[in-house]
């Protein structure tokens, strides 16, 4: 994959941005981005389609034109990302749009995943997608302003962006009644770190990771907040997360040497806490 520098990194330098100067962003480091959407893969085979629109026409002034009343403020270019409507789609598309994201981090630009309220159907027609495709989410592109916007700051506040959970509500060892320490995670303690500073819908971290006794394999599961798949009927927006969670996970793990590749190998638990539900296996070695 294309990074300039160390992934890990790259993931750990990412927030999201909401409010943006007007500098322009080079043809360069747009050229960069689009060859990265030829690249990118997920877990489950799905191909994504990406593009960058310029909405500086869209009716300049008008605060309400990209339908996120207000909260992305100063942006016109936006990544948008579509893809054919399938059993993991939503995991496919995540994987892939996070690892788009981080090259834009890498090439020093802001973003901020947008799967909630946005003009969804205005960036579709836009875009060009298909019948059987869905647009799950966009991300405004650009340089940041230096100081977030009230706007940015409200809403960081209220989904607590700044904060992660804690390893113990996230990963567990052989089963989910015992939580997974770092040191009891060997060379996947990083990885996992860097899982569990991915971004997720309203900062839910909706993923649970259970590892194997004795081997490099972790099970992810999606643990569904109460209530959220109502939110947003066009797109699953947990499912979106788990992708983010595996492109981590797996950028990661490669940049460290670790080999493995993603399995449907569901463990046998006699236990899975309530609205949780297994999505895929890294089976490492
Ligand atoms: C799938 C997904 C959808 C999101 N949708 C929105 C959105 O519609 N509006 C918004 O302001 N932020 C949105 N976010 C950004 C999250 O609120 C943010 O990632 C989270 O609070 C963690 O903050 P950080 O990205 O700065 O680490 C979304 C994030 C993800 C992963």
């Amino acid at each position: 994959m294309e990074y300039s520098r160390s992934i890990i990194d790259i993931i750990k330098e990412r927030t999201s941005r909401r409010s943006y100067t007007p500098r322009a962003v080079e043809a360069e480091k747009r050229e960069a981005l689009e060859r990265m959407f030829a690249q990118v893969q997920g877990p489950f085979g799905g191909r994504a389609r990406f593009a960058i629109l310029d909405t500086s026409g869209w009716g300049e002034g008008r605060i309400n034109s990209l339908g996120t009343y207000g909260t992305i403020q100063g942006a016109t270019l936006f990544i948008v990302g579509m893809i054919a409507r399938g059993g993991h789609d939503m995991e496919d598309f995540g994987c892939q749009f996070e690892k788009i994201i981080l090259r834009a981090t890498d090439l020093g630009l802001g973003t901020c995943w947008i799967g909630g309220i946005f003009n969804r159907s205005r960036f579709a027609l836009k875009a060009g997608v298909r019948e059987n495709e869905v647009l799950p989410a966009i991300s405004p592109l650009g340089y940041p302003t230096e100081r977030r916007s009230v706007a940015d700051s409200v809403i960081r506040w209220s989904a607590g962006s700044r904060n992660r959970r804690p390893w113990a509500d996230l990963f567990f060892d052989r089963d989910f009644e015992r939580g997974l320490a770092p040191d009891r995670a060997g060379r996947y303690a990083e990885p996992l770190e860097v899982l569990r500073l991915g971004p997720s819908a309203s900062n839910r971290q909706p993923w649970r990771v259970v590892k194997e006794q004795g081997r490099d394999v972790f099970h992810l599961f999606l643990c569904r907040s109460r209530g959220y798949d109502k939110l947003i009927k066009a797109v699953d927006l947990q499912r979106l997360d788990m992708g983010i969670a595996m492109s981590h996970f797996e950028v990661a793990a490669s940049e460290l040497g670790l080999e493995g590749r993603w399995r449907t190998s569901p463990p046998r638990l006699d236990f899975v806490p309530e609205r949780t539900e297994y999505v895929q296996s890294w089976v490492g070695g």
